[in-house]
């Protein structure tokens, strides 16, 4: 089918059976917006071969909602429902506020609390009702627990939906449920919506009125539901995110990429990993992360919105925030690299390590139990255990320089603003506040005394 479509996804509802303080299409599953993923599903079939333009309906916090969406994408409208009278009354909401509406020969129809939609499953349904000439599809499954769907009611021409609190209790055993995604010709919708009213026990208007027995309307019967699963409250949204996770997860596998234990790898879904990557269980992959190819990713990792190039190693425990670390540097374990930390190639960063603000060059060693932080190090310079930049003075922070080559003992502090040049060596246990030049060495501690034979008078033996 290609036809001239108005897609409208359904988001003014309050979700108030989740109680939460976001709104319900704003609610976070894994790295997205719950709307983002019905929207994207949405413009993927638009864009193969259909003509039109998509509407969200909004009511419940209609600014956050929008300005969210606006952001993601400028060509999305919006159509604003003022009381959350029920499903027709947003779809009167939508045909309202949005003038090309009538024009489009088909509207598309879903619901924002349904992020596991797949542009595949909207295709299926269109050629169906293409197929069947009929006025109107809606998506339907099987499930043993239709608790909270509508229930499908075959008739001999067509069939009609009975919502959960208006059903009969043998209603109530019908396993075919409604989806919530329908598509309609506008002209059927024009003929119908106004007729709906709000005679049933939720006194509200329902979408699925607009389909009753004897018109020209059918259903597309899904075997597997979880693509239409509904977000409702807290329960059906640690399933969804687990559907979603393991729809994520295969497509990793599939790509090349070794989970070591699927069902306990947390990846987000706009990350990108790359052919050959090895990832340990209880990893979070989160955001805009990316990874290159043959990284490996031990048990316990966190990596936010961060980039590894290829050959990374991240050893266990490590926690990554908005970071780059270039080809085959290793991290961790029990590592912390805060923001706009850039590790260079071939570097290495050890135990108990903390960076933020940071550019590392190639060879780079920062082995133990460190914190560098707003400062530049060349390339191969090894610092020893125990070293701190100092670089907040309690108003303001200050930039360590560290030339390439340089040789940095353990137990060093540098207070900055401060820059060491190039070769140049650090005595371990220096406190070092004045700048060092190229090919120096600086040492900046008491000089030792040893004082002969003293030591028994501190030195008590038990008795
Ligand atoms: C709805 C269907 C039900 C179907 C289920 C699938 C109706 C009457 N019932 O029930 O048959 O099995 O979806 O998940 O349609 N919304 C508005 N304005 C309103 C009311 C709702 O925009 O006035 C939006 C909500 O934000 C939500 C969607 O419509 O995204 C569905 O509303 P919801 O209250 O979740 O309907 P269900 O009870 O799940
Ligand atoms: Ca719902």
């Amino acid at each position: 089918m290609s036809k001239s479509l108005g897609a409208v996804i359904l988001a003014a509802g309050e979700g108030t059976r989740l109680k939460s303080s976001t709104p319900k299409p704003l609610i976070e599953l894994l790295g997205k917006k719950m709307v983002e993923y019905p929207l994207a599903a949405v413009k993927s079939f638009m864009s193969n071969g259909h003509q039109g333009e998509v509407t969200v309906v909004t009511g419940h916090r209609r600014e956050e909602v929008e300005s969210h969406i606006s952001k993601i994408d400028s060509s999305v409208k919006f159509a604003f429902q003022e009381k959350q009278l029920g499903t027709a009354d947003a779809l009167k909401a939508y045909f309202h506020h949005n003038k090309n509406a009538m024009n489009f020969e088909f509207t598309l129809i879903c619901c924002a609390d349904t992020p596991l939609l797949a542009d595949t499953d909207l295709e299926l349904m269109a050629s169906k009702l293409e197929k069947n000439n009929w006025d109107g599809i809606v998506a339907t499954f099987e499930t043993p627990t239709p608790r909270g769907y509508g229930r499908i009611i075959h008739e001999d021409v067509g069939f009609r939906i009975v919502e959960e609190k208006d059903a009969s209790d043998e209603e109530k055993e019908i396993n075919e449920v409604n989806s919530g995604l329908y598509l309609v010709r506008t002209k059927y919708i024009k003929e119908h919506l106004n007729k709906i009213d709000s005679s049933n026990n939720s006194k509200e208007f329902y979408l699925t009125d607009l389909f009753q027995a004897g018109r020209n309307v059918g259903v597309r019967c899904f075997a597997d539901g979880n693509a239409f699963f509904g977000v409702n409250d807290y329960k059906q949204l640690g399933q969804a995110s687990r559907l979603l996770q393991k729809r994520i997860n295969q497509t990793h596998l599939e790509n090349g990429v070794r989970l070591m234990d699927a069902n306990h790898t947390y990846i987000d879904s706009g990350v990108e990993i790359g052919v050959g990557t090895v990832v340990s269980p209880m990893t979070e992959l989160k955001g805009n992360t990316k990874i290159g190819m043959n990284c490996r990713i031990a048990l316990g990792s966190v990596l936010e919105d961060s980039t590894l190039e290829d050959d990374v190693v991240i050893k266990p425990h490590t926690y990554l925030e908005s970071s780059i670390v270039r080809k085959s540097a290793s991290i961790g374990p029990f590592a912390h690299l805060r923001p706009s930390s850039d590790i260079g190639e071939e570097a290495k960063i050890g135990n108990f390590v903390e960076t933020k603000k940071v550019k590392l060059e190639k060879g780079v060693k920062v082995s133990h139990l460190s914190y560098v932080g707003d400062a530049e190090i060349g390339e191969n310079t090894n610092i020893g255990c125990g070293f701190i930049t100092c670089n907040y003075d309690g108003a303001e922070k200050h930039l360590t320089k560290i030339g390439k080559d340089c040789f940095i003992g353990s137990d060093t502090q540098v207070i900055a603003p401060i820059e060491l040049g190039d070769e140049v060596y650090v005595g371990s246990g220096s406190t070092i506040n004045k700048s060092v030049p190229s090919g120096a060495l600086a040492i900046a501690r008491a000089r030792q005394e040893n004082k002969e034979d003293m030591a028994r008078r501190f030195i008590k033996k038990k008795k």
